[in-house]
């Protein structure tokens, strides 16, 4: 039987509300992002997140429903974020979303963020297919997972401090770019001279795949305290920088092609869109034999059709919330079940 799910999406600063039909893909998607009302303040303040959540989340729904050309009885069923995420943030989404099912008397289902991120790609025609290796790059998280099927999420390798996205947000701060921080570091990066700061490869001369960002910070800071003031200065630091974060990914993810023998590599979150990245890593792949897949840059960030496409895969297989009601801002995706094991939000 052919399902249509709601996607809900408010677990940080994007409201993002898209409907799948598990026959014709992505039918409607609305993102809301919030970034005029966290400028002020250089990050997210949670309680305005929330908030603004609340404000967008009913209109944006019921403009999802129009675009599809559908009414709300045509669903069958209610995805959202239940977590990771701010915990307010996180209770907008959940509350909306559970008190619209139960009054449509259709199943809810609390889905995991990252796991929306992970599987983003797998919207694209021709996306690859489990088992592959991912590399989750988020505000939030940086892991290596190997992915033997739907569900079966192995860390193979993480940050041991800052995610790689607090790590562009945070240099972004240094060099007076603002929040959000990735998408102007990477156009500051582009118009800088690779030749002239080389920062190190943290945790690259060692083995293993954890990885660590938090070291590069101080290099940029001292960088910055240390140079004498030039035209291009911040450009130079913001491109040393760039590099660094990509070939260290580069590093670590040849080590872990090797040692898991996957032929193909999933590269999704929020860092994702960078272009640097993406060019480094085909180039990687190109030269193992392997195959990179991204999300479209729309679904690189936090988007609703992820969360749609995943609350789809876990409500055909079954899946669906029992009566407690809860949101997990920590949610480690190593507990996940298999699709139809139902061990999810619950
Ligand atoms: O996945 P996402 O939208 O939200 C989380 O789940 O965290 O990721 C947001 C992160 C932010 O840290 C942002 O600076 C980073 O992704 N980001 C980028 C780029 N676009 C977004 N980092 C580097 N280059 C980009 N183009
Ligand atoms: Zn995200």
């Amino acid at each position: 039987m052919n399902l249509r799910i709601l996607g809900i999406e408010t677990s940080c600063d994007e409201t993002g509300v898209a409907i799948y039909d598990g026959e014709r893909g992505i039918l409607a998607d609305h993102l809301y992002s919030q970034v005029d009302a966290h400028r002020q303040y250089g990050g997210v303040v949670p309680e305005i997140a929330s908030r603004d959540h609340v404000r967008k989340l009913a209109p944006m729904v019921a403009a999802v429903l129009v675009e599809a050309g559908l009414a709300a009885s045509d669903l069958d069923g209610v995805a959202y974020t239940a977590g990771p995420g701010l915990a307010g943030a996180l209770l907008v989404g959940a509350g909306f979303a559970r008190g619209f099912a139960w009054g449509l008397g259709i199943p809810a289902l609390g889905v995991h963020h990252m796991e929306g991120h992970l599987l983003a790609p797998l919207l694209e025609p021709g996306g690859p297919q489990p088992p592959f290796l991912a590399l989750l790059v988020s505000g939030g998280h940086t892991l290596l997972v190997s992915v033997a099927a739907y569900g079966r999420y192995e860390i193979i390798g993480e940050s041991v401090d800052d995610a790689a996205g607090e790590a562009f947000d945070k240099v972004a701060k240094m060099l007076n770019l603002g929040y959000p921080g990735g998408p102007a570091v990477e156009a500051l990066a582009r118009e800088g001279d690779p030749a002239r700061f080389q920062f190190p490869r943290p945790m690259t001369d060692r083995p293993g795949l954890d990885m660590s960002f938090s070291g590069l910070k101080t290099h940029v800071v001292n960088t910055l305290r240390g140079a004498a003031p030039a035209p291009n200065l911040n450009a130079d630091i913001a491109r040393g920088f760039s590099d660094a974060v990509v070939d260290t990914f580069a590093i670590k993810i040849r080590r872990a092609l090797k040692q898991t023998g996957m032929k193909t590599l999933v590269v999704a979150g929020g860092v994702s869109a960078n272009q640097a990245l993406r060019a480094k890593l085909n180039e990687l792949c190109a030269g193992l034999g392997a195959t990179a897949a991204f999300p479209r840059l729309r679904y690189a960030t936090d988007n609703g059709a992820m969360i749609a496409f995943v609350g789809y895969l876990r409500l055909a297989a079954g899946e669906h919330d029992g009566s407690p009601f809860k949101v997990l801002p920590r949610w480690p995706m190593t507990t996940l079940g298999a699709l139809g094991e139902g061990k999810a939000a619950g």
